[in-house]
């Protein structure tokens, strides 16, 4: 299902409704969940209404898509940073029940293998949110020869480096490497939650209209059964 709103705060609210209502429904809900600015939003607005509404997050279960290599979680541009300042510190939720991949393990191998035993033994995932990138990617899933299933190592493309290395004081500082849930776990969340500001349009819309094509990672999104799309016009 596709839901075109006007902004990116319209975005951010339809959003925050349907996790909202997930956590409602489901107060033990496992809930993936993604990083970028395209969230950030969505998260301040979860914050929101666990501060003046009370939505509990105390039971809740959270598994990230992905996790730069080498940045250690104090590290401002890793992805745990980013989930503690955006939405854990806000919220009531056990950051021990909160998992990213560790992007310093030394057995990066290893780690992956955890990383998809943990989604295991969570039952799984109930509501993934996913952002998308420019190139297609989704987590860091790039534009590849075939659909990876697992949790992997991935090299960051060209286009990924130039569209993040912003967030970064200097593009030498941002890792080439990242581990990432794989397509597999992502497909097999009962729900997915794609958002997209206007700067997504035209790759949503390839990614949705177009060829089902590992070239286009986010394009496998349209086999699934339970997608929600939330694109913003402006
Ligand atoms: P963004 O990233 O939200 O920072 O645009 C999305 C993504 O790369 O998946």
């Amino acid at each position: 299902m596709m839901t075109l709103v006007k902004s990116y705060d319209e975005m951010s609210d339809a959003a925050a409704d349907i996790f909202a209502a997930q956590v409602k429904g489901k107060p033990d809900s496992v809930l993936g969940l993604a990083t970028g600015t395209t969230p950030i939003g969505l998260y301040g607005r979860l914050a929101k209404l666990h501060r003046d509404a009370g939505l509990d997050f105390s039971a809740v279960r959270t598994v990230n898509l992905d996790e730069y290599c080498s940045l250690p979680a104090e590290h401002e541009n890793s992805y745990r940073y980013f989930m503690n300042t955006q939405l854990f510190d806000h919220i009531n939720i056990d950051k021990r029940n909160t998992f990213l991949p560790d992007g310093t393990a030394s057995d990066f191998e290893a780690e992956c293998r955890q990383y998809d035993a943990r989604i295991d033994q969570l039952g799984g995932i109930d509501m993934q949110l996913l952002g998308i990138g420019n190139n297609g990617h989704i987590g860091f899933n790039e534009p590849a020869g075939y659909f990876a299933n697992r949790t992997h190592r991935v090299r960051l493309t060209e286009s990924t480096i130039n569209a993040n290395s912003r967030l970064f004081e200097s593009v030498v500082e941002m890792p080439l490497y990242a581990l990432t849930m794989g397509i597999r776990q992502i497909m097999l969340a009962r729900e997915i939650v794609l958002i997209a500001a206007a700067d997504k349009r035209e790759i949503v819309t390839e990614a949705l209209e177009g060829e089902i094509t590992p070239q286009v990672p986010a394009s496998i999104l349209q086999v699934h059964p339970r997608l929600t799309v939330i694109l913003a016009e402006n």
